[in-house]
């Protein structure tokens, strides 16, 4: 039987009703990354997940991300916090998940997709909202598309970094700087023909390009991405479970109080394929 599925905008965002042992069975897996890259992100509600299971669900939709070490030792999950004691290594990088971002730029092929679970919902703000970045794409005029289709942009860390922390000491430069930078082109030409823009806070400027202009080009592109009809805002509630395209969306999180004790469960899996460019 198909997944039964509601869209929550026209383009972007869809609720899947099902129940926590048919997710974990994996025999839904292909119909989930089909509607997931069709509608950007996916909601299944009211399920009462643990670590383990959320992680046996992401693993079902590809190939789990290691290599992150919670302190309790739980292997490739990530905790979502800006509370240092909860995660040392990280909670100093979660500020700039405020700003409108893909994650993994900085790798020569970013994550596919990111399993979110809410632990502790901040009362106020807190809210994650996600803009699908092949309708935005697919908006354009055919100028534009002929002229970004041509474009390359440079990502990096202390550009993501810098809008959340603008009065950064010279240690906190220092560490993103040591991020290696990356030249993507600003169209994803994807393996299924697909194409999408891939634009993120990361994006330090375009190559050749005069620094004004190449700001400005950077910000109108980003405004457009982000209008309000290629956007969903996910209000959190507590047992969601949240799946999300990273090859197709941009996402950031709404502003919650640094003591509010927010808390989300990350589980990613690998990237698939490299942005590739326009052919
Ligand atoms: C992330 C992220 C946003 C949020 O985990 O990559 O950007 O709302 N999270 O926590
Ligand atoms: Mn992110």
């Amino acid at each position: 039987m198909p997944i039964n599925a509601i869209k929550l905008t026209p383009l972007v965002g869809s609720e899947l009703k099902l129940e926590g042992e048919a997710l974990l069975s994996g025999d839904y897996r292909d119909e989930i990354r089909q509607l997931l890259v069709q509608r950007g992100v996916l909601i299944v509600r009211d399920l009462e997940l643990s670590d383990q299971q959320q992680r046996q669900f992401t693993a079902t939709l590809g190939d789990l991300r290691l290599g992150t070490v919670s302190k309790e030792g739980d292997e490739g999950l990530m905790k979502v916090t800006l509370d240092q004691k909860n995660n040392p290594e990280y909670a100093d990088f979660f500020p700039g998940t405020m700003f409108w971002h893909m994650d993994g730029t900085y790798d020569a092929t970013p994550p596919f997709a990111t399993v979110l679970r809410p632990i502790v919902i901040a009362p106020e703000g807190g809210q994650t909202e996600f803009a699908n970045t092949y309708a935005a794409y697919e908006a354009l005029s055919a100028e534009q598309k002929a002229r970004v289709d041509t474009l390359q942009v440079v990502h990096s860390m202390q550009a993501a970094m810098f809008h959340a922390c603008p009065e950064a000491d010279l240690e906190q430069i220092q560490r993103w700087c040591s991020y290696p930078t990356r030249t993507h082109p600003l169209v994803w030409e994807h393996k299924s023909g697909r194409k999408s823009l891939a634009l993120s806070t990361s994006c330090s400027h375009i190559p050749g390009m005069a620094p004004v202009d190449s700001f400005e080009f950077l910000q109108d592109l980003l405004r457009h991405a982000t209008q309000p009809q290629f956007v969903y805002r996910h209000e959190w509630r507590p047992n969601d479970l949240l799946i999300w395209d990273n090859t197709g969306t941009m996402h950031r999180g709404r502003p919650y109080a640094a003591d509010s004790g927010r808390l989300m469960h990350r589980f990613t899996l690998n990237g698939e394929e490299p942005i590739r460019a326009v052919a």
